[in-house]
């Protein structure tokens, strides 16, 4: 992500759609995130999505089924790119943090697996 830092009045982020491996057809964020709760707790069967910490800090764990990755983002880092498939825990978010995702797709709940003993069945299914 390309940022335009001004040393007087602040610093300006931007990311060209047509730079992302996706175009985006929905923006959602999520802030006021609560002490020691998580967020997430999903998989999406076909739902692509980029995660941004516009402000704070936060780490977004992901499983494929066999191996999870821990990934801390915060104002600096690169976006986060989340593939269909994954298991997504969100977790030990700082006071104040603001998270934007763009998605692949319009909101459709049936894309959710929200278990996971079907999610881990769905996974196997799709070896
Ligand atoms: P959810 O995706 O489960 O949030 P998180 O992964 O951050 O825990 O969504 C929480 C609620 O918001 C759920 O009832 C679905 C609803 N929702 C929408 O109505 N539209 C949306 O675009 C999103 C992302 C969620």
């Amino acid at each position: 992500m390309k940022t335009i830092s001004d040393a007087t009045s602040g610093d300006l982020g931007v990311i060209e759609f047509q730079d992302l491996p996706f175009a985006p057809k929905r923006v959602y964020w999520i802030r006021n995130f609560q002490l020691g709760s998580t967020r997430g707790n999903h998989a999406h069967r076909h739902l692509s999505q980029i995660a941004i910490v516009l402000q704070g800090r936060l780490i977004i764990d992901l499983f494929d089924g066999n191996d999870r990755t821990s990934h801390e983002l915060s104002v600096t880092s690169d976006y986060l790119e989340i593939t269909p498939g994954k298991w997504r825990v969100m977790r030990d978010a700082a006071p104040g943090t603001v998270l934007m995702v763009l998605a692949s797709l319009e909101y459709d709940e049936s894309d959710y697996i929200r278990d996971w003993n079907t999610y881990l069945k769905w996974h196997e299914s799709t070896r």
